[in-house]
């Protein structure tokens, strides 16, 4: 029972205990005189009675602290489940309002990291199991050492490095460990590079490159932007048809420059549109098939824009494909 907690303030709570103490001892010690009891009796339970009412009163006002402290030692413990009752109106009850609110997010941070470190441990686990299995075949000389066999293990190792180099950026991101490198960069020679790397990977999917107007600039961290556009032209390529064109666009306005990236593959339905950003998000097609990465190549995308103050997003395109859109705004000097 909480009889205080309409009282906004502890001050006024304190308050209304005093009153009702001094209310309760003129009571009983009018009372008791009137009955002709002694004033030393009349006293004495003039006080134990408004040590009561103290008692009663006050419970109220200070549960909300021991719940909390229980709680908080639960949480030690790694228990985020526990919530306080925070039904006070006064400073203690908006502590057990922000307690509870810290508590909600220390739980949705646990379960993040929990997750985490499940995914990460099961995409590390793949490419480490097969590596495990040619080696032992080595070992035992059930297989020979060819060329072959050691380019195999050559490829995992380097999907283990990738997968590596990718977590580290993701957290150095995350972070802020790295601060973009921003200056006024010319689109064009940036987009090229990308795409003319992105060719040396693929041979039936042709990439095609505009930029309007043509000397366009954009303002942000050219090396982030870059690793952007890459990530994107990689999956691009990586959906198309054989003998399809990735088109990678950049368009110049007022409020900024706009870089789209589009291809003529099964595109991405209208559920998995939020989700392709999430760490280590695949959808079912890309997680049976060999290539590709982990599912982060996204997620580096949409924590680079956003550094830069960005929007990236996916939309459909007719008949079928997707287009990846990137803005970056203008930084007004
Ligand atoms: N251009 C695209 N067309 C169709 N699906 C795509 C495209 N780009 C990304 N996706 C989907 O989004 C998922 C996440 O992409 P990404 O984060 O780059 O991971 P990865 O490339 O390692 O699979 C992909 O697995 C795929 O399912
Ligand atoms: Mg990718």
């Amino acid at each position: 029972m909480r009889p205080l907690d309409p009282l906004s303030s502890i001050k006024m709570k304190l308050g209304a205990v005093i009153v009702a103490a001094v209310a309760v001892t003129v009571l009983v010690v009018s009372v008791g005189t009137g009955a002709g009891a002694s004033p030393v009796v009349s006293a004495l339970a003039a006080g134990a009675l408004s040590l009561g009412l103290v008692q009663l009163l006050a419970h109220g006002m200070t549960s909300p602290l021991r719940e909390m402290a229980a709680a908080a030692k639960a949480m030690a413990r790694g228990d985020y489940g526990r919530r306080v009752t925070a039904s006070s109106h006064d400073e203690v009850g908006e502590l057990a309002r922000a307690f509870n609110a810290m508590a909600t997010q220390l739980a949705e941070v646990d379960r993040v990291r929990r997750e985490l470190v499940a995914n990460v441990s099961h995409e590390l686990r793949t490419p480490i199991t097969s590596l495990h299995a040619v080696l032992e075949n080595l070992v035992d000389g059930v297989e020979p050492a060819d060329p072959e066999t050691l380019r195999t293990m050559l490829r995992q190792v380097e999907r283990l490095g990738a997968l590596v180099a990718q977590l580290l950026d993701l957290s150095r991101l995350e972070s802020g460990a790295v601060p973009l490198q921003r200056r006024s960069f010319e689109l064009r020679p940036l987009l090229d590079d990308a795409a003319g790397e992105t060719r040396l990977r693929t041979t039936d999917v042709r990439v095609a490159v505009s930029v309007d107007p043509v000397g366009a600039t954009a303002d942000g961290d050219p090396a982030r932007v870059h690793q952007v556009v890459s990530n994107l032209l990689d999956n691009a390529v990586r959906h198309s048809p054989a003998g399809g064109t990735v088109e990678l666009r950049a368009t110049r306005s007022r409020a900024g420059v706009t870089i789209e990236v589009s291809d003529e593959g099964p595109g991405i339905s209208e559920e998995e549109k939020s989700m392709v950003f999430e760490r280590f998000y695949r959808s079912d097609s890309a997680r049976s098939s060999k290539d590709g990465g982990a599912g982060l190549g996204l997620a580096i995308a949409r924590w680079i824009v956003d550094l830069h103050g960005g929007d990236i997003r996916v939309e459909a395109r007719q008949p079928h494909g997707c287009r990846m859109v990137v803005v970056l705004p203008v930084v007004k000097a």
